[in-house]
């Protein structure tokens, strides 16, 4: 498979830097092509330019809709030769454009143990909601928010004492080190999607 990823962001970019420090270890064996953020102060588009990685604001509110949006997207990531699209805390609902340009290609990471708690805020969904164990979740991104094959999922103890925020920061800790594995996992191949099941070949 084609290993230059691209990353997809809108805010801090903690997890690009998980991304981008499993390339630097070779944990993971591959490049980032380009950084792109819908928003100019993501902070993440930084840590991109301080790994000497290219960085771009694409803004979507200079578009007319969605649609033209991730046209744009897609231009940028095909001229870069991009395979896989990785979003991380990317705040934009994938449309056809994109979906249609890497079938099976991009992959989201949301902080909770889909199919429970999607959308926003899935940490305080989780606290509210009174579980006892919550996660993070990789999946394939198809048109629906929150909802593909389920790739990879860690799961951590939910505390009587926590606040919201520190439940994001337990799960936050192994959101860094799932990212990667499951890059990983898609690059090296030898899976495949039967249904909603992301499968492994048979060893
Ligand atoms: C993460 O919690 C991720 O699971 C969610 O958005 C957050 C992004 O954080 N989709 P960061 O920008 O990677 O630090």
């Amino acid at each position: 498979m084609n290993r230059r990823l691209a990353v997809l962001i809108s805010g801090r970019g903690s997890n690009l830097q998980s991304i981008i420090d499993a390339i630097g270890t070779r944990e993971l064996d591959a490049t980032i092509a380009v950084v792109v953020s819908n928003r100019s102060d993501a902070p993440g588009l930084l840590r991109a330019r301080e790994a000497g990685i290219e960085a771009l604001c694409l803004d979507h509110r200079a578009y007319p809709d969605r649609t033209t949006y991730d046209t744009a997207i897609v231009e940028l990531l095909k001229a870069r030769d991009v395979g896989l699209v990785c979003l991380a805390g990317f705040m934009r609902l994938v449309r056809e454009p994109l979906l249609q340009a890497f079938p099976n290609a991009i992959l989201n990471i949301h902080p909770s143990l889909l199919p429970a708690f999607p959308g926003v805020d899935a940490q305080a969904q989780a606290l509210v909601h009174g579980v006892k164990v919550s996660g993070a979740t990789v999946h394939l991104v198809t048109g629906e928010l929150d909802n593909g094959p389920i790739i990879a999922q860690a799961a951590v103890p939910v505390l009587d004492d926590d606040t919201r925020d520190s439940l994001a920061a337990r799960i936050l800790i192994e959101e860094h080190k799932l990212y990667p594995e499951a890059i990983r996992t898609m690059l090296d191949g030898g899976w495949r999607v039967e249904g909603r099941r992301f499968l492994l070949r048979q060893p």
